[in-house]
């Protein structure tokens, strides 16, 4: 129908060759003779979630504003609506008005993407033109069925959240893949499974049911051996730092992991009575955007390993940012024992760790992995320190840990030019697997980061009160990592916020 009122009705039979207009126009037909039926029957609570907007309110894809009735005038002082279907704008405003918006309501003939969207609020003097709005002006944005129809969902919900004011409500009710796993219904899967093969996003301004919206709406990301010292500091650190870091843009889920269920769970407690995050209302029991859950990870145990990949990939369907490989150990004395121990948890499960991780982040997710200063190569006989920087892959570093392992074991790691120093060995290991690990992910194409830290020397259990730093000071860097811009860099060895020489 759309085809043929383009040519016999609109005379322009060369707008079909134009597809985004095809894609508007059959959306408007199908939603100016749809829309209001589709629209009597919405969730329960979102009916006073939109009837307590307030303020200056940015409504996205608002269709012929068909909702626009169940929003109360009264507390607002003006409503933008974002609607990119030229042929909607007539009900838009018709509907509007109807609703007793009168002046306050203003349609924008944009998308809700930040290229589309920002110019059209610079234009109609909502935005000021110098363009540095850094604290966002918006009371609430609505996105009532419309970010499963956005091109680019992460960047448009990131842009979405730079306009909202501190302490703004987004109001969201969109599409999402049927749970039918857990609450949701199979019939109902195979359904959107089969409307999705017919065409549905095309015809239906590109909406896929099939997204996990939910997922581009929340962040996430992951510490291990949290439970205490600097991997505490960390969580800490980055519930503070997030909403003012560039990862921010909605909810943010910490997992907290610890390899004991008692300490991991005590942890939490003490990061929930925290003073400092309780007035920073950074929490979510405070008002915040920052959860943290507790999760069991012992990563010298594989099965539990396995089982805490497992849930990542059941909750996180588009992956996760970041993962923190803190977990580390430093054992007194130094013999072949203590060498196969430490460099077991602080090289080759933190590496398995890593192979188990990448494939659960997102396209730009980061890997941080704690290292040390020990594992700075000034220690070393020339040939191990050449070897070491010629390594290529990850196997020609666990070949030098192997070397390091049977010196060891012969009484003559000295000879071969290591030092008696398992822990020292083991960093210097996890860095060189680090930038292994970078190199592979950058020849695949990939845009995941791995970096390798020294959090610095830190006064915690490992260090027996020693050291100079506070975790929390320790915690900079590897936050640093996981959160700031840091201009795409990877296969780095960073101190004090800054990559350093190897
Ligand atoms: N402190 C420093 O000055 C310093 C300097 C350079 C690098 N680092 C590195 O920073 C990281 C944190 O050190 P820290 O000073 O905070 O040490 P810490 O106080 O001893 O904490 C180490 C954490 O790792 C956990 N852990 C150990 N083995 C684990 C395993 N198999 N699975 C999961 N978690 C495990 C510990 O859990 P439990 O409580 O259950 O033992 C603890 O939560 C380590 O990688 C360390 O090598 C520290």
């Amino acid at each position: 129908m759309t085809i043929l009122e383009t040519i016999f009705k609109d005379h322009q039979p060369l707008k079909l060759l134009n597809l985004t207009y095809l894609r508007y126009k059959s959306f408007a037909r199908f939603w100016t003779h749809n829309g209001a039926a589709m629209s009597q029957e919405i969730p329960g609570p979102l009916n006073s979630l939109v009837g307590d907007c307030r303020g200056l309110v940015l409504d996205i894809g608002p269709g012929t504003g068909e909702l626009l009735k169940r929003f109360n005038p009264e507390g607002i002082t003006a409503i933008y609506g974002v609607e990119p279907a030229a042929d909607l704008h007539t009900g838009l405003l018709k509907n509007a008005q109807e609703a007793g918006f009168g002046e306050k309501y203003h349609a924008l003939l944009c998308g809700g993407e930040p290229e589309s969207l920002i110019p059209a609020l610079h234009k109609n003097g909502i935005l000021s033109t110098s363009g540095t709005n850094e604290d966002g002006i918006f009371d609430e944005i609505c996105c009532l069925r419309v970010l499963c129809g956005v091109p680019q969902p992460e960047a448009t919900i990131k842009g979405l959240y730079t306009l909202l004011k501190p302490g703004g409500r987004m109001v969201i009710c969109e599409h999402v893949v049927n749970p039918w796993r857990t609450e949701g219904r199979i019939d109902a899967r195979v359904m959107q499974f089969v409307y999705s093969i017919l065409g549905w996003p095309f015809f239906l301004g590109g909406c896929e049911m099939q997204r996990h919206t939910g997922e581009f709406l929340r962040k996430a990301g992951v510490v291990t051996g949290a439970n205490k010292g600097i991997g505490l500091a960390i969580v800490r650190q980055l519930a503070l730092q997030y909403p003012k870091s560039p990862l921010h843009s909605g909810p943010f889920l910490i997992y907290l992991t610890a390899r004991d269920q008692g300490r991991g769970e005590a942890a939490l407690k003490d990061l929930h009575d925290d003073v400092q995050l309780k007035k920073a209302k950074a929490l979510k029991s405070d008002g915040g955007e920052s959860e943290i859950r507790y999760h069991q990870l012992d990563i010298t145990d594989r099965k539990s390993v396995e089982s805490f990949a497992a849930h990542l990939k059941q909750e996180h369907g588009d992956g996760v940012d970041f993962v923190i490989n803190n977990a580390g150990i430093a054992m007194n004395g130094f013999d072949a024992n203590i060498v196969k121990t430490t460099l077991g948890c602080n090289y080759y499960n933190t590496v398995e760790a890593c192979h188990m991780f990448l494939p659960l982040l997102k396209p730009e997710g980061r890997i941080v992995n704690v290292a040390s200063m020990s594992g700075h190569l000034n220690k070393y006989a020339d040939d191990i320190r050449n070897r070491f920087l010629a390594a290529k892959s990850e196997s020609d570093i666990t070949s030098i840990m192997k070397d390091f392992a049977s010196a060891v074991e012969a009484g003559k790691e000295k000879e071969a030019g290591f030092p008696s120093a398992a822990y020292a060995v083991s960093k210097a290991g996890l860095i060189g697997a680090t930038k292994a690990l970078a190199r592979a992910e950058e020849e695949k194409g990939s845009k995941i980061l791995v970096n390798a830290c020294c959090p610095g020397y830190v006064n915690t259990d490992m260090t027996k009160g020693n050291g100079t730093k506070s975790p929390d000071e320790g915690a900079q860097t590897p936050v640093l990592l996981a959160l700031a811009d840091i201009k795409g860099t990877t296969g780095g060895f960073w101190q004090h916020e800054k990559p350093i020489e190897w």
